[in-house]
């Protein structure tokens, strides 16, 4: 296995970059995952910044980090230099994601990492910039994915023909594999909730009632009989 010393180098001090002195990076088997896979040749892109930052100036891909604090870079520049690190290749675009990525210039992405606002509807906005613009065969990282927010973007993936849910790079960090250029369906009926279907919004004794309903009436088969008990009718 190849070794991976930037990581081994921040894990055996672990940087506080986000101004709480605190670490709040990605996982350290994420970091490692990174600092493995990623090629000099390729263009990323990540929301949010810190240690996968790192990763990404050691890589020396070109490399742009969405944030809304400056003081950040500050720091990330600071523990680059520290650590022999260039990150020249890297490119801070300072702001909140969903302003930044609305008036981004597009280019053809290699890896993306969504690991900046995590409050809904953020981690969905961010996928929803970058994936038309990440390659076939390109991949994008979704941390913290436990989360409602980000576990509808896995959900979504697993179900559509277009992206391919993989192994995760960490306990938290999802992996999304692109395998065709395809906008997301504009029909969500039952049969691509796969199930999933919630009815919270309504008091707990009409939700047993409203989710047979739905399940039964609006799934291929219930629409099937329905029409069959009509003609019978
Ligand atoms: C959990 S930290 C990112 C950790 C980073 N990936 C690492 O390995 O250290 C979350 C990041 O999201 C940034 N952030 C917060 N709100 C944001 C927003 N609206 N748009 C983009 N980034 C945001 C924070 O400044 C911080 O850099």
């Amino acid at each position: 296995m190849t070794s991976t010393p930037i990581t081994d180098a921040l894990r055996s001090a672990p940087p506080g970059l986000h101004g709480t002195g605190e670490y709040w990076g990605l996982a350290w088997s994420a970091l490692e995952w990174l600092e493995r896979n990623l090629r000099p040749e390729w263009s990323t892109l990540e929301t949010g910044a810190g240690a996968s930052t790192i990763v990404f100036a050691a890589a020396g891909t070109a490399h742009e980090a969405v944030t809304p604090d400056a003081g950040e870079e500050e720091r990330i520049r600071a523990r680059c230099s520290e650590l022999g690190v260039e990150s020249g290749a890297v490119s801070f675009l300072i702001g909140p994601s969903h302003e930044i990525l609305a008036r981004w210039e597009p280019r053809p992405l290699d890896l993306v990492l969504v690991d900046g606002a995590h409050g809904f509807p953020y981690p969905v906005l961010d996928w929803w910039h970058v994936a038309p613009h990440v390659r076939v065969g390109g991949t994008v990282l979704l941390d913290d994915a436990y989360l409602p927010a980000v576990s509808s973007i896995v959900d979504f993936a697993r179900d559509n023909a277009a992206w391919r849910v993989d192994d995760a790079v960490s306990f938290r960090t999802a992996r999304l594999t692109k395998l065709a250029d395809e906008e997301p369906p504009f029909f969500a009926g039952a049969d691509a909730s796969r199930g999933r279907m919630r009815f919270a919004y309504l008091p707990p004794h009409r939700r047993v009632v409203a989710s047979t309903r739905q399940r039964v009436f609006s799934t291929r088969a219930g629409l099937w009989a329905v029409r069959r008990l009509r003609r019978g009718a």
